[in-house]
């Protein structure tokens, strides 16, 4: 199945794998991406405009979404969604008195929990499920018991490009009505659960256009999606200082509009990524292949969940979702070392995340401590994401399984 068998290979590779390599996207989109910057140059008018309009048409159409506003990145699209919302008090507010919480997940960016203190409620974290990485529906649950009347919403991250579990999500708000589903999609634009796109699945949702993400623009930018129009209306406003007429002020919004120049390259983009995105789920599966037939790699799944005890973990997908592996991540025994061998033979990896925000200095004053959250803190000692880009070769895939086979052999 493979041209040269991975375990008769001794030699290490003199071939580097770089962990992301852009430009040879760029070098396949460059006629149209340039063709569309020029229209704006030509048009001098780089602010919001028809560009972005059409931008937003365009997602909220592969979002099942009927709204969707660009905003300048993806913390600032998850602000929007829990401000228009009314989550907190920093809309109306310059100083926070809400008791507003927000249960979201210990294992993910920053912005996922600095988004909610941003707004003016407390983040509340709650573990995650092992085999997907996302937040655990039942962990969500037990914070909402523990928690009535403060919890407005829940924010699950759909991690590494995978939905988190939308049924169980679902069947929470019904039972707390008023309680909002707001999706950060930063990792996870064109995945779905149950068939409907991450975007369309919550009350609103935020996706980050940064450079490195699976539909990413030439610099930062967001968008925010959502089924209410008075979500729509609100964060229209907040993105523009609160100001629905030119110079009158109806609340204290920010700046955060999206640049007509990113828009006019993520609409070329967006055309192009529903085949990148096939060309990513090929890639993760062929991984998996190789990692099987090496011998090191295992499979885990609900009923027989393994650990590194077991081997190289290989990611797992829910039969409800529709993975675009934004990210390929790996449980890895000694992950660090593995992760120095690859670097020394020039092949890039990551670790999203070695810190859980619960650890972190930053969110000290949420009084928790390490230990809450076993399954988040094991994760962020285990995980090592591989390179995954829809341009990577054949032979760059065989490379690093070969590498990594030689690490354990
Ligand atoms: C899960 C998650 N949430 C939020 C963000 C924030 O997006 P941005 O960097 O565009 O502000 C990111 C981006 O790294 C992310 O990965």
């Amino acid at each position: 199945m493979y041209d040269t068998p991975v375990s008769s290979v001794a030699a290490p590779p003199a071939q580097p794998v770089p962990f992301l390599d852009f430009s040879r996207q760029f070098a396949s989109i460059r006629d149209e991406v340039m063709s569309a910057i020029e229209e704006v140059c030509v048009s001098q008018r780089f602010i919001l405009g028809p560009e972005v309009a059409s931008f937003e048409s365009a997602a909220a159409l592969a979002c099942a979404a009927p709204h969707a506003i660009g905003c300048a990145s993806g913390t600032d699209a998850l602000w929007l969604a829990l401000a228009a919302a009314g989550i907190g008090d920093s809309a109306s507010s310059t100083r926070s008195t809400s008791q507003h919480a927000v249960v979201t997940t210990p294992f993910s960016f920053f912005a996922s929990a600095s988004c909610i203190l941003r707004a003016g409620a407390r983040p509340v974290f709650a573990d995650i499920d092992p085999l997907t990485f996302n937040l655990s529906p039942a962990g969500a649950k037990d914070v909402l018991s523990r928690h009535p009347g403060t919890l407005k919403a829940i924010l699950p991250v759909h991690l590494f490009g995978q939905c988190a579990d939308w049924d169980a999500f679902t069947r929470l708000q019904q039972h707390h009505p008023g309680l909002l589903l707001i999706e950060d999609a930063a990792q996870a634009f064109g995945a779905t659960w149950a068939g409907i796109p991450a975007g369309g699945l919550g009350d609103a949702a935020a996706f980050s256009f940064y450079p490195t993400k699976n539909l990413s623009a030439f610099g930062d930018a967001g968008l925010l999606t959502t089924r209410s129009s008075q979500i729509d209306r609100r964060a229209r406003s907040l993105r523009a200082h609160g100001m629905t007429r030119r110079y009158f002020h109806d609340e204290v919004g920010w700046n955060s509009r999206l640049d007509t120049l990113q828009a006019a390259v993520l609409e070329v983009k967006l055309r192009h990524l529903p085949a990148w995105t096939q060309q990513r789920r090929n890639l993760a599966a062929r991984y998996s292949e190789l990692f099987l037939a090496a011998g090191i790699g295992v499979l885990t799944e609900p009923g027989a969940p393994r650990t590194i005890a077991d081997g190289i973990v290989l990611p797992y997908t829910a039969p409800r979702a529709q993975h675009v592996f934004h990210q390929y991540v790996i449980r890895a025994p000694r992950r660090d070392d593995l992760r120095a061998a690859l670097s020394a033979q020039g092949i890039g990896t990551e670790v999203y995340y070695p810190l859980c925000l619960h650890q972190q200095d930053a969110l000290r004053d949420l009084g928790y401590r390490t230990g809450d959250f076993p399954e988040a803190e094991r994760a962020a000692n285990e995980v090592l994401a591989l390179p995954i880009y829809p341009e990577l070769r054949d032979d760059e895939q065989q490379i690093v399984v070969e590498a990594i086979a030689r690490f354990y052999a």
